[in-house]
């Protein structure tokens, strides 16, 4: 049996090895899913926040309702005049929606795009 054929099987399989390993590792730095801090769709008035309010909110808070006096809902504008006492009663106090609540995606959708300046 030549001697060179055992020695050569080894490398052969010390090589495969090495080649599976590297493949491996370098298929799994590969990204197949969004990173975590890739929002994905922006967070508008237009595409989330004008139905939470009309759903939750507007109930009591449009006019000719009953809190209408209090903070009226007619749109966006209503909205970034009195985005801080929005945030206070409905992400710190939790007093709004009063008699429901919002979903905690929901408020966590609200958080951001309180956070993310209110787009339009
Ligand atoms: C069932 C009726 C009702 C619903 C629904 C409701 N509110 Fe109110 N809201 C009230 C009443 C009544 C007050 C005044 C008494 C109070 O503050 O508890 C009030 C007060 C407020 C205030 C003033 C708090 C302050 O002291 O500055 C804000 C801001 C507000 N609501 C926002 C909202 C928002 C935003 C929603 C939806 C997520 C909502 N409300 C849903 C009835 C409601």
């Amino acid at each position: 049996m030549p001697k060179y054929s055992a020695i050569t099987i080894v490398l052969a399989i010390i090589y495969m090895i090495l080649l599976s390993c590297s493949k491996k590792q370098a298929a799994e730095i590969k990204p197949d899913v969004p990173a975590p801090e890739n929002p994905g769709a922006v967070l508008t008035y237009s595409n989330f926040a004008q139905a939470l309010f009309q759903n939750k909110c507007a109930g009591c808070h449009a006019p000719g309702r009953s809190a209408a006096a209090i903070f009226n809902f007619t749109g966006y504008a209503s909205v970034v005049t009195n985005s801080e006492r929005i945030k206070q009663a409905v992400l710190v106090n939790k007093t709004m929606p009063l008699g429901g609540s919002l979903s905690a995606a929901e408020l966590q959708s609200l958080t951001n795009w309180f956070n993310q300046g209110m787009a339009q």
